[in-house]
Formats: structure tokens, sequence, C-alpha cells
């Protein structure tokens, strides 16, 4: 069983992350990919999927997602430092995703990146951002720590709470803004571009 099955609900939020992505989705992008999860668990579900195409900046998690996806044609594994804006050359996409990686940017960083990702999603396409999320709370941050496997800070983490990120979505352009899952610290939020909504 990998790391992340082992976090208390983690699967209930890609459930329904899998649940939102439009089922006529042909082109998915992945936002610090690691090993390709959420790839496989959209591939393997989406019978729409035509092309994928994951990043990340770890050499470990790209060679990882690499050897996972050799066969696959359609699944292109790309080394990007999202520290940096968005590759130019990639096209639009109709859902962009990431999982447990923004949250590592700082949040002058995370902002910027919401806009490079409205510009990125095809009018009607979705954006699902599914992240380790501040807690509103230090009772709240206590109760998260003693009810999963992370015991101490993660120093790289740069936590925000759901609400300004939802906002800066909104302001951004984005539709549907809402968070759609939580436990804790682990939310789903997820914004629509306007357009021809996607189903
Ligand atoms: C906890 S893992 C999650 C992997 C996968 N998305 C998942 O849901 O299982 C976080 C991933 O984000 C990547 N990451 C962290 N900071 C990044 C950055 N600045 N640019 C690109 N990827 C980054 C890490 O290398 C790691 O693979």
């Amino acid at each position: 069983m990998q790391i992340a099955d082992q976090i208390p609900y983690k699967k209930d939020g890609e459930l329904v992350l899998l649940d939102h992505i439009p089922k006529t989705a042909k082109r998915l992008l992945d936002l610090g990919t690691g090993d390709g999860r959420l790839i496989k668990l959209l591939r393997t579900n989406l019978s729409s999927l035509q092309e994928a195409v994951g990043l990340d900046v770890s050499p470990t998690m790209l060679n990882m997602a690499r050897d996972y996806f050799k066969n696959d044609y359609s699944v292109k594994i790309m080394a990007h430092d999202l520290s940096y804006p968005l590759p130019k050359d990639l096209g639009q996409f109709d859902a962009v995703v990431s999982g447990f990686a923004i949250h590592h940017l700082t949040h002058e960083r995370k902002r910027a990146l919401y806009r490079e990702i409205f510009d990125m999603v095809k009018p009607g396409g979705i954006f699902c951002n599914y992240d380790h999320v501040a807690s509103s709370t230090p009772r709240l941050h206590q109760q998260f720590l003693a009810k999963t496997t992370v015991k101490k800070e993660d120093k790289s983490n740069k936590l925000l709470n759901t609400e300004v990120q939802l906002e800066w979505l909104r302001e951004i352009g984005f539709t549907d803004v809402d968070c759609y899952w939580k436990w804790l610290e682990y939310a789903l939020m997820i914004g629509v571009k306007p357009g021809d909504i996607m189903t």
C-alpha cells in the first residue's frame, strides 16, 4: 500500500475529484504529478481521455512516473518547477488537476499560478486543486496532527486556508468556485472556466 493510501480519507477526496471531471474530457494536465497517481486514477476511469501531461520537479518522482507510463504514449511526463511560470507551449486542457503539490509554493506564486492555469483551461473546462490547506484554528491543526500520521510540520509546507484561495479563483474569473470536499487540512477546491460547460 502506498503512503498516500494510508492517509485517512485521502481517497474519498480523490473520488470526489474524479466525479467532477467532465466525462468528455480529452486533454488533462497534472501539476506536481508525483508518481502519476492522479493521472492513473483518471486514465483508468475516464474513457474519453486521449492525452495527459504530468509536471513535477523531483527527479525521483519523474523517474517513477516515466517508468510507470513508459508504454503509454498518451501520457507525457515533463520536468518543471511550479515556482516558475508554466510552459507556454502545452496548449489548452479540458481539465487541470493537482494533488498535494501547490501548498509547497509561496502564496504569491500560488496566486500567479492560478492565473496561468485559468489561461490553460479550455472554456467550459475545470481546475481541481486537491491540496493540504491551513486549519482555521490552532485546535483544529492539533486535531489534524493527532488524527494523521503527520506528526510534525513539514518545513516546506506553505499552508493557506481555503477561503483565500477560493476568493482568488473567483477574482481570476473561474465560476462555480467552491470547496467540493474537505476533511480537516485536506481540501478539494474547484473552479470552472466560463464557456459551454463540459459534462
Ligand atoms: C505529496 S506529492 C503528491 C503527488 C501526486 N500529485 C499525488 O497526488 O499523489 C507532491 C508532489 O509535488 C511535487 N512538487 C513539490 N514542489 C514542486 C514544485 N515546485 N514544482 C513541481 N512539483 C513540485 C513533488 O515533487 C511531489 O511529487
